[in-house]
């Protein structure tokens, strides 16, 4: 057998047991089930990742999920998970037990995040950082005698994962509404109404925005508001200036915590070390996963501030929250490692210069294609909107989806891209925090030549 033949056996086997035995996330089933997977990864290098099925390279303009922040195939990552596996892999932080790595990290992340945002409860992920967020609230909660604060805040299109509680705090549709799998007390406010949370009561969405809700629910029952610094799967939706302070305000008036889900914003994404350092707002919570181990390994926390570590210190019980993998020593040696090397290598400010780059691309394209709108970016988080007739906000009809077909072409084109938006209209971008003026430029490239192939094929 050639080389040739003996991968394309390998592939036809790979796709066949995939189709057969792994049930994917996020993911059209009865596709899958009938095509089987479109990428099979098999490499990775800064921002590119190969494909085993055509044997390509593609770029990775997502960081995968939001989360390769240091880019692929970073040895200095895989060494670290290497010495801290032979020193001891695994070890438990239950009962008191703790482990160096684990130890280190929390002491770097305190001296990273912003304010009094100084200890740190250890996840395997966003999901269970926002879920231990809730928890650990309502937890402080009644240890401050105030038990009745119970009930939350999140915004509408926000994502926060989708185990119970973060997925009900969740507000895209279908994520939200999955297997009707919700938990009580969690209520959707209307995203980034400013003038609202400002104060104007004779705005017509007062009653759907933060303060209404919470007249309408009585501030003495509201545990929390939690919410991204910019809103990823939900569309990269920025909130404008102010919003975030105001948020801030609120919280502070009503003795609410504000609770930031840094999930994809931290870790230097926004071209600041966290999304909230773009407007100078320090919360009481901040959830982390992603970026901070640049998904070289599985790892996420929440960190409190010194006002909920002191009332914690005083629970004179076993608290009955933790993970197995809570402190992972492997998983913190890498993220160590991971936040050595978005400082050496001056990643963060890389993003804030590339993301300024990136959005010249962008303001291209909207020149060129007059389907192309509200192209936006915070450091490396960017996205752009298409419309059939953007002066007037009209959408294309149904039956096309927009950003779905232009992420094909990208695809074609070997660029990775995502879709999102509830009219399938928003195209996002989030390359690795390493990316050069050249490779975003090549980016360019491929999209302008995608949004034209989408327009002669409609
Ligand atoms: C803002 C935000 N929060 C939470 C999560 C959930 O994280 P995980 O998928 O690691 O559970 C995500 C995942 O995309 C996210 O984007």
């Amino acid at each position: 057998m050639t080389t040739q033949n003996l991968k394309d056996t390998n592939v036809k086997e790979l796709t066949e047991l995939d189709k057969k035995h792994f049930i994917h996330p996020a993911t059209h089933l009865k596709q899958f089930s009938e095509e089987g997977p479109n990428v099979i990864f098999s490499k990775g290098k800064g921002i590119y990742t190969t494909n085993l099925i055509d044997n390509k390279e593609y770029i990775d303009g997502m960081s995968m999920l939001w989360n390769v922040n240091v880019g692929h195939g970073q040895q200095e990552l895989v060494d670290a998970a290497k010495k801290q596996m032979e020193n001891i892999a695994y070890s438990s932080s239950f009962k008191g037990f703790s482990n160096e790595p684990a130890i280190r990290l929390a002491a770097k992340l305190a001296s990273l995040t912003p304010g009094d945002l100084n200890s740190v409860f250890f996840t395997s992920g966003g999901s269970e950082s926002n879920d231990s967020a809730l928890k650990l609230t309502r937890f402080y909660w009644g240890l401050k005698g105030k038990p009745e604060k119970r009930k939350f805040i999140s915004l509408g299109k926000g994502y926060h994962g989708v185990t119970l509680a973060s997925q009900t705090a969740t507000a895209i549709p279908a994520f939200h509404e999955f297997a009707g799998s919700f938990i009580e007390d969690i209520h959707h406010a209307l995203p980034h109404e400013l003038e609202c949370e400002l104060g104007d009561k004779d705005h017509p969405n007062y009653t759907e925005s933060i303060r209404g809700i919470i007249e309408r629910e009585g501030s003495d029952t509201i545990a929390g508001i939690l919410l991204e610094p910019v809103q990823g799967a939900g569309g990269v939706n920025i909130p404008p200036k102010g919003y975030m302070q105001a948020v801030r305000d609120i919280c502070d008036e009503y003795d609410i915590l504000m609770m930031a889900d840094e999930v994809i914003t931290g870790f230097g994404r926004t071209g600041e070390m966290f999304g909230v350092n773009n407007w100078d707002v320090v919360p009481d919570t901040m959830s982390i996963a992603k970026g901070l181990t640049s998904g070289y390994s599985q790892l996420g926390g929440v960190m409190v501030n010194d006002e909920i570590k002191n009332t914690l210190d005083n629970y004179d019980a076993v608290m009955a929250h933790g993970f197995t993998y809570s402190g992972h020593p492997t998983a913190c040696a890498v993220a160590l490692k991971n936040i050595e090397l978005l400082e050496r290598e001056n990643l963060v400010n890389n993003s804030k210069e590339m993301g300024d780059h990136l959005q010249k691309g962008l303001d291209y394209l909207e020149k060129k294609h007059p389907i192309v709108t509200k192209s936006r970016n915070v450091g490396l988080l960017a996205a752009f909107e298409l419309y059939e007739d953007p002066a007037n906000d009209k959408h294309f009809a149904e039956g096309v989806f927009p950003s779905n077909a232009v992420v094909d072409e990208c695809f074609k084109r070997q660029l990775i891209l995502r879709s999102a938006g509830t009219h399938n209209h928003i195209v996002a971008i989030a390359p690795p925090l390493t990316v050069t003026k050249e490779e975003i430029d090549k980016m360019i490239e491929i999209i302008d030549e995608s949004l034209t192939a989408f327009q002669e094929n409609l």
